[in-house]
């Protein structure tokens, strides 16, 4: 077990809202309790209401719940809207000059864009789009920096009813090319670089390179002149955004599409094959994006606020690029890292920009907590009003120094569980209502059918743990694997004969009922809250000409949550002392071309061949348990080759 998880195992502390929250809050008590009465006594009904009340409708539904071919559910299938004119047209009369995007750069320059200005790039780049010839239903791929032109892009894609899968800016040229290609995209969206920790990203070299070998969907790259480094243009496929935009209007007219239409795209690792293309849905995301925002985050006219994600994750999308918009507030973007220049520029940022609703992952707060509670001090922090959590469980020492030191016992936290499956919150804190436990997500929003249940798909008794399942639809759920529905039903469905949404994390229920994640039940790693598949590292690490197997397992970390551990059988001998040294660095390298630096393993151990039993499984469980540094207590008596763990525990 992590020591994350023994420690939230002994937690007992309560802390409630204080009265003064809740006496504000979007959501109170009443509020709550009826939320939550009307969804259990009339699920679609409940969805169905709100739909009506949030989403500006271009034409309204008359279905509410096509289940007729479950588990591929369609929400509101005869409605229309477009989901750019309802995050930026419909707030033009009451807000056009209220600030939608404070943005800040690497190096701290401050831009501001209005809802009206932002309307009009969104226009103005949607008509580019057309004019280079994409349609409605074309799939569009986006690797940017984090700045506007990101969110520029995903609203303009959404204008025109093109699908956009956003690409993560850290994922190599290899990563993009797989995804390019999977989703057949005509279009790629990139900038010349990024700039991050004073460094730059050369995201146009990695599409060049993604593009030499391809399948030949792509027929435009547009590039985003950032840096103004000098990169290389290919004539004929790239041009540069603004000349893309030269002479383009700047209103262009809304497509109105039907509420299943894809809204966008984003890959995500699993236990097995490659990453898959989550496919969500134009209606039903949008609405659980803006609840969530005004339930969970208590968002109001006044408020400004910050999600750190990048647009590459879902938290990026749901909480950066369309929720909060969809609402009229104002948010922060940030194109940076939070060490640089210095390691209190988040809590300068805070202040700075009178953040008032901070949302970042628990990976950050560890690594800032490392640098003590004097940075956090010299800034003025009095405009937070709520703090929370995302992508992975929070150890309650993090958990209390964010509560005490960000937010002076002030600030409610959110820890939010969720997936990018499920596009936005599902178990998570009401801030004006539910006493928060440090380390628990606490409850199922209304509407969310969360439980906790055994094989068998029986709930279990509170106390122990199991497999965390969605039992009823939710508008906001994925509708299929891109170009792989049977994959889709295989993952999420087939484990339940397709009656509850498998999460693929374990999960358990305290004597109050409070959810607490216990972490993934698959081969997937969950390291600095990104997610990533233990068998695409394996994959990467066998394509090198060196290595003839891997196994990767994870490691608890005291801040990345998890840590990479590599066990390597090399092609000829095990390497020592220099040689083994330099190959450790080249196999690093190389998986970082593979995939990203995100995924780097930590570690890397040679042996002769890994445990296996005599039918040839490699014994993972033995693994997990030398990377940790532990004695092997477990029965090793089913191994074919013992001496091989000596080899590997030897570091
Ligand atoms: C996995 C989903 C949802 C946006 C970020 C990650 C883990 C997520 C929590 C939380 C404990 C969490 C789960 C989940 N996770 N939030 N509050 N507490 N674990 O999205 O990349 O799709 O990863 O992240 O294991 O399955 P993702």
């Amino acid at each position: 077990m992590s020591e994350t998880i023994e420690s939230i195992l002994h937690e007992d502390r309560v802390f409630p809202p204080s009265p003064e929250f809740t006496a504000q809050a979007n959501i109170k008590p009443e509020d709550y309790e009826a939320l939550k009465r009307k969804a259990e006594a009339d699920h679609v009904g409940f969805w169905a209401d709100l739909a009506r009340e949030k989403i500006t409708w271009a034409k309204p539904f008359t279905q509410v719940l096509d289940d007729s071919n479950a588990p591929f559910f369609k929400w509101f299938t005869d409605g229309e809207l477009n989901v750019s004119y309802n995050c930026l047209d419909r707030h033009l009369d009451a807000k056009g000059d209220k600030t939608a995007i404070i943005f800040e750069s690497d190096d701290g320059k401050v831009t501001r864009y209005t809802y009206k200005e932002l309307t009009d790039e969104v226009s103005r780049f949607a008509n580019a789009l057309k004019n280079l010839g994409v349609k409605e239903g074309d799939r569009v791929v986006i690797y940017m920096p984090m700045i506007p032109q990101a969110v520029i892009a995903m609203q303009a894609c959404a204008r025109i009813g093109a699908i956009h899968s956003v690409v993560f800016g850290g994922f190599s040229a290899v990563a993009l090319r797989d995804r390019i290609d999977d989703a057949g995209a005509k279009i790629v969206i990139t900038a010349d670089g990024g700039r991050r920790g004073g460094k730059t990203v050369p995201l146009k070299a990695a599409v060049n390179e993604a593009l030499e070998e391809h399948c030949g969907c792509v027929e435009k790259v547009i590039v985003y002149e950032r840096t103004g480094e000098e990169v290389e243009m290919v004539a004929g496929r790239d041009i540069w955004w603004h000349e893309a935009e030269r002479g383009m209007p700047d209103y262009c007219e809304p497509v109105n599409v039907n509420a299943e239409h894809p809204l966008f795209l984003l890959y995500t690792s699993g236990s097995t094959g490659k990453p898959k293309g989550v496919q969500h849905s134009s209606g039903g995301y949008l609405l659980n994006a803006i609840v969530t925002n005004e339930w969970v985050f208590d968002l109001k006219d006044d408020d400004v606020f910050w999600c750190t994600a990048d647009v590459g994750w879902i938290t990026g999308h749901t909480y950066v690029a369309y929720g909060p918009l969809a609402l009229g507030k104002t948010i922060v973007m940030f194109e940076g890292v939070p060490t640089y220049p210095h390691a209190g520029r988040f809590w300068e940022m805070c202040q700075n920009h009178g953040v008032t609703v901070f949302y970042t992952a628990p990976t950050a707060i560890r690594a800032l907590m490392r640098f003590g509670d004097e940075i956090p001090s010299e800034y003025d922090l009095s405009k937070l009003r709520l703090l929370g959590t995302v992508g992975e469980p929070i150890n309650p020492e993090a958990w209390m120094w964010y509560y005490t030191v960000i937010g002076k016992e002030r600030c409610p936290i959110v820890d939010t569980w969720w997936q990018t499956e499920t596009g936005a919150h599902m178990i998570a804190p009401l801030p004006g209502v539910t006493p928060l436990k440090p380390g628990s997500c606490t409850f199922p929003l209304p509407g969310i059918d969360a439980a906790v249940v055994d094989e068998e798909g029986n709930e279990i008794p509170h106390g122990n743990g199991g497999y965390l399942v969605i039992r009823k639809p939710w508008p906001s759920m994925l509708r299929t694997v891109w170009g792989d529905d049977e994959r889709y039903v295989n993952t999420y469905w087939a484990q339940f004969n397709n009656r509850y949404y498998v999460a693929g994390d374990s999960a358990r229920r305290d004597e109050d009922g409070y959810f607490w994640i216990m972490g993934r039940v698959d081969d997937v790693l969950n390291v600095s809250g990104h997610r990533l598949g233990t068998m695409e590292i394996e994959s990467a690490l066998v394509a090198h000409e060196r290595v003839a197997e891997a196994a990767v397992v994870g490691r608890p970390d005291p801040v990345k949550g998890e840590a990479i551990v590599a066990f390597v059988v090399p092609r000829g001998d095990v390497p020592e002392g220099a040689e083994r040294e330099a190959l450790i660095k080249e196999l690093r390298e190389w998986v970082s071309k593979e995939i990203g630096p995100i995924a780097k393993p930590d570690d890397i151990r040679f042996g002769s061949n890994l445990p296996k039993t005599r039918s040839g499984k490699i014994m993972r469980r033995l693994l997990r348990a030398i990377a940790r540094g532990e004695e092997i207590t477990q029965d090793t008596s089913t191994l074919e080759n013992p001496q091989i763990l000596e080899q590997f525990m030897q570091k």
